[in-house]
């Protein structure tokens, strides 16, 4: 079973966090998102996924092995960027013609049950079956009315004035191998506003509803909203610390990666996330944040409702403030006083 996910696109909604690191590498819970789609999507029977992504990925072809969660990976690059159907035309090879396969947009976190999924889209015998979740405000997402049967009637993307139903499309679809061909090629096509109201019309798309827990992490906010809950929601795993030594406070819930170093008397939690290979100094306060992989907290500084890319030094004796986002890779003198919902880039 094959999957594609979009990777292209610049991510301007996550910087400056996205400058120096692609959304796929973003950590989920301690875990790069690329590794936690694809066990998800190996949970479902997928088995090697594509990565439809641009030539800026350069990047994620680096950091990304040729297996993830058991699943092989292979990268289908654009020249130019192909929006969110281009993609699958040019990478129809990679999906051969004769099974249905699952398109995934490259910044969704869920639980959506796509075995189940398949089997509807194969009974249907639809050309394409769309995930949908319910939210609160449709207007960021594309909206979707169906009929008693699950058939799509109405496919509209980011629409400000469809108020009708709350259900959106969760970016998760099953397509049958016969779409791919009718993509042009050499152009940028919009799933969403070529693609899909194409197959409305003809009364070819169906819903499958999702009731568990849905994502879409390419807005800082949601990114940060989807750690905490997912954080919240975690059972204490093996190689969380129990108890406090040393005068160290580790209040749950917590995730510290592999390789973290926690100085004496130093504080972490609650919700708070230190991705693999981050130190905390001795008497240092990290609560309500999130810290990308190699970060350094000196001593004595003090987190609170923060991020903080990779490979930050926050100098020690340094206090970052409520809502701060501070871009990876930068260094924050010792001392420092960053204001209360600051953005610092390069
Ligand atoms: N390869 C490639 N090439 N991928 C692209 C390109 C491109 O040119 N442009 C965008 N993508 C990828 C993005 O990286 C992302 O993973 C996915 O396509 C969707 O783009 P977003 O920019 O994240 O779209 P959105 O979140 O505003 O809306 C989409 O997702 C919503 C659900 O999260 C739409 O599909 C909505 O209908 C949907 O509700
Ligand atoms: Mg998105």
């Amino acid at each position: 079973m094959r999957g594609l996910i979009l990777a292209g696109g610049f991510a301007t909604r996550l910087r400056p966090l996205s400058c120096s690191k692609p959304k796929l590498l973003f950590p989920i819970v301690g875990v790069p998102l690329v590794e936690s789609m694809a066990r998800w999507l190996s949970s479902g029977g997928v088995d090697q996924i594509i990565l439809a992504v641009n030539h800026l990925s350069d990047r994620l072809k680096i950091e990304v092995d040729q297996r993830v969660a058991g699943v092989t990976v292979a990268f289908s690059v654009e020249e130019t960027p192909l929006g969110t159907a281009g993609p699958i035309r040019l990478a129809a090879n990679l999906l051969g013609k004769d099974d249905p396969f699952f398109v995934t947009n490259g910044d969704i976190v869920s639980d959506i049950d796509i075995r189940r999924m398949l089997a509807m889209h194969e009974e249907t015998k639809a050309d394409a079956t769309i995930a949908l979740v319910s939210v609160r405000d449709p207007s960021p997402y594309g909206s979707v009315l169906t009929d008693s049967n699950g058939t799509v009637k109405k496919f509209e993307e980011k629409s400000a004035f469809f108020s009708a139903t709350s259900l959106v499309n969760a970016g998760v679809y099953v397509l049958s191998p016969n779409i791919v061909r009718s993509i042009p090629s050499g152009r940028s096509v919009s799933l969403e506003k070529e693609v899909f109201p194409k197959l409305v019309r003809n009364g070819r798309m169906q819903a499958w509803i999702h009731n568990g827990f849905w994502y879409d992490i390419g807005r800082i906010s949601e990114y940060v909203r989807a750690n905490r809950e997912l954080l919240e929601k975690q059972e204490p795993r093996a190689g969380e610390p129990e108890a406090s030594q040393n005068g160290r406070e580790i209040l749950r819930p917590s995730y510290l990666g592999t390789q973290t170093r926690l100085g004496a008397d130093s504080k972490v939690g609650p919700l708070t996330i230190l991705s693999d290979n981050v130190t905390v100094g001795d008497e240092a306060i990290v609560r309500n944040s999130i810290v990308f992989e190699e970060t350094s907290i000196g001593e004595k500084a003090i987190v609170e409702d923060s991020v903080i890319g990779e490979r930050v030094v926050i100098g020690k004796e340094s206090r970052i403030g409520h809502g701060s986002i501070i871009a990876g890779q930068l260094s924050i003198p010792g001392g420092s006083s960053v204001s209360p919902n600051s953005v610092i880039l390069y």
